[in-house]
């Protein structure tokens, strides 16, 4: 059986309205589908409802504003739209517990909604990331108390989202799709979906087991990679080089049809994907005898990297002759990475944690991040402004490579600082003549390998 209407444009229904949800619901209402929001969060889909959206994301609020008064996209926190949609996408978030295995609460409860509901000819698209065998092995059968038969009566793949935030929107209309159905009908219907929707390629796989490895080998490569960087940078910082100027040379070799890639160190990994993914991947195997050691390894890695920072940070001030408790430094950018304001798992609170503990002084300023939930992580309150953050400071910590945080006017800020004072980079990757340009001013510069 075929799971997608011939003769009009797909009707869609999102399952799970958060960041990637609606990320992608606003994507395919602006290609011309007509979508429904579906989350049990009141709040968020009120906020949605008056036009308004918390999810920091460049371009969405612009594009629900267009959005807006349109009958393409609609919110609700009940699933009567269900009946009336083609494909339902579920986006539903997937956390680890305490043991570092994936918790499904969130996946069994739409999937105990869903089941009642669906009819023949349904499309089921699951976006989440899940342990492999999840979709086959818990999805399916839990939809199938409905009394429909997964494959005769409806279809169902896994595709995951690999979009990275900061980028979503232009990344949900370029990067090819990876779809594996439960069935060859599912499959081939899910990459006519995504091309007729998003135009984008689509790449069949002959399971979903593979599509959710898929999904696990990119952020296990990420974390993998980010972890020699960090490594790569502390050694840099025992031979007094620039690990800039290594990723780049190293990264001039051809290798395996591209290059040596190289990512970049910083304060820490953090966010909502790269923190429990690898573990995901590590608890799935380890469940089948398998130990996956390069995930413990890379984990613990990445995991120290904040306490290095507020180590360096506090050793450079003690180099300076200022005692930690007693300086202040001023941490500019709080989210878990350039360019967004996402606070989820960011690697700056135990920076800031740690730095308090010293008995820093700590002032916070991030233009992007929501002030409520800053002041409620860190229980720092936020300074109002850049100024207000920097005045009296003995270390600048650039911990997120915010946009104005790449065009700050040092000369200005050097009239606000104490003297000596010190530019910590944790993430900007300030070029050459900009730190030329910060010692010329008499500030002091140390970052991350550098
Ligand atoms: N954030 C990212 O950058 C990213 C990237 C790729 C993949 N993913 C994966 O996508 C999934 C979603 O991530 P996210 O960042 O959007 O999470 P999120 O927490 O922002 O969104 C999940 C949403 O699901 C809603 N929800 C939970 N249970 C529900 C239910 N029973 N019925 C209706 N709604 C329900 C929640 O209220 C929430 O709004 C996760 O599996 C994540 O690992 C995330």
């Amino acid at each position: 059986m075929r799971f997608l209407p011939d003769s009009r444009e797909p009707r869609v229904a999102i399952v799970g309205f958060g960041y990637v949800g609606c990320c992608l619901g606003v994507t395919l209402a602006e290609q011309g589908l007509h979508v429904t929001g579906i989350d049990r969060d009141a709040r968020l889909i009120a906020q949605l409802e008056e036009g308004r959206c918390h999810i920091s994301e460049p371009g969405l609020a612009e594009a629900l504003t267009r959005l807006r008064g349109t009958s393409r996209l609609a919110f609700s926190t009940g699933y009567d739209a269900i009946e009336g949609a083609d494909v339902i996408v579920i986006a539903v978030g997937t956390p680890i517990g305490e043991d570092r295995s994936l918790v499904t609460r969130q996946l069994e409860e739409v999937c105990a909604e869903l089941a009642p509901r669906l009819r023949r000819g349904h499309l089921v698209v699951l976006k989440s990331t899940v342990a492999p065998g999840t979709t086959r092995g818990l999805v399916r059968p839990r939809l199938e108390t409905g009394g429909l038969v997964q494959g005769d009566d409806f279809g169902l793949v896994f595709c995951p989202e690999r979009l990275s935030e900061g980028n979503a929107l232009s990344e949900l209309r370029a990067l090819p799709i990876i779809v594996g159905g439960c069935d060859p009908e599912s499959t081939h219907s899910a990459t006519e979906f995504w091309k007729r929707a998003l135009d984008v390629p689509a790449w069949e796989y002959t399971s979903p087991e593979v599509a959710e490895i898929v999904k696990l080998a990119d952020n296990w490569w990420i974390d993998h990679n980010i972890a020699l960087a960090n490594d790569l940078a502390r050694l840099c910082d025992a031979f007094h080089v620039d690990v800039l100027e290594v990723i780049g040379g190293a990264n001039s070799l051809p290798k395996g049809g591209g290059h040596v890639n190289i990512l970049l160190p910083s304060v820490g990994v953090g966010g909502y994907c790269l923190t429990k993914d690898p573990w995901i991947t590590w608890n799935a195997a380890r469940e089948h005898g398998v130990r996956l050691r390069t995930v413990e390894t890379v984990r613990a890695v990445n995991d120290a990297m904040p306490g290095y920072t507020h180590e360096t940070i506090c050793a450079e001030l003690a180099r300076a002759g200022r005692h930690p408790d007693g300086a202040k430094v001023a941490v500019l950018g709080a989210a878990f990475k350039n360019n967004t304001g996402d606070l989820r798992s960011t690697p700056v609170k135990p920076v800031v944690d740690g730095l308090l503990a010293a008995g820093v002084t700590v002032s916070l300023h991030d233009p992007l991040a929501d002030a409520e939930e800053l002041r409620a992580l860190t229980g720092v309150e936020p300074s109002a402004s850049l100024e207000e953050a920097v005045a009296g400071a003995h270390c600048l910590a650039v911990l997120a490579g915010h946009e104005p945080f790449q065009q700050l006017d040092f000369a200005a800020l050097r009239e606000r600082v104490s003297t000596p004072c010190l530019i910590f980079d944790g993430r900007a990757y300030y070029p050459q003549e900009t730190i030329e340009h910060v010692r010329r001013l008499g500030f002091t510069y140390r970052g991350i390998g550098r």
